[in-house]
């Protein structure tokens, strides 16, 4: 579901604690960011059994969204929850007019390359050591709504 305010507010603990070992601490700064109103990211999140599942931040500008981020637990995973979160995100953009997604993944990070690939999204380069920690290439990748 896209988490509105007060939701974001009552799940950011679980969500940052999710995200920030993936992400290197990222997740919560963009979290801390939304409720501090210095960006207007979306946050998608799925649950089982009430607890923060998986989630999904989303930047938009105009009518062009970027996948920021997209975690799912790692006890979790290969169940769909990652599919779930693209569906949500697929109607969003649909509903508000969305015309091209964006993301960009590390070149070694096989799962996510053949999530995103299932969902549609094609390669269009390379960013050469984008990231660091280990020091890897950013493949960029896009998919055109309409
Ligand atoms: C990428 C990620 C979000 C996918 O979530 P998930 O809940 O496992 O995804 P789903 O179960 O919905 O799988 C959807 C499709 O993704 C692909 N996929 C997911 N994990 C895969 C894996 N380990 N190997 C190969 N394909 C995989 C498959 O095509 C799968 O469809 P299928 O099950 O019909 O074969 C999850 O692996 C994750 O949290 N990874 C760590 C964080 C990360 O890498 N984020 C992306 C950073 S840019």
């Amino acid at each position: 579901m896209l988490l509105d305010f007060s939701s974001l507010s009552k799940f950011r603990t679980e969500i940052s604690a999710l995200g920030d070992f993936f992400f290197h601490g990222e997740t919560s700064l963009f979290i801390e960011d939304i409720i501090n109103k210095k960006n207007q990211h979306k946050v998608f999140a799925v649950f089982r059994d009430e607890k923060v599942a998986g989630f999904l931040i989303l930047s938009t500008v105009l009518d062009e969204s970027e996948i920021l981020e997209v975690a799912v637990s790692e006890n979790m995973r290969r169940c769909g929850l990652g599919s779930e979160l693209m569906e949500e995100v697929f109607g969003w953009c649909a509903k508000n007019e969305i015309s091209q997604i964006f993301l960009e993944v590390r070149e070694s990070n096989f799962p996510a390359l053949a999530y995103y690939k299932k969902y549609g999204f094609a390669e269009n380069g390379l960013r050469k050591n984008y990231y660091r920690d280990p020091l890897e290439n950013a493949v960029l990748m896009s998919k055109k709504l309409f």
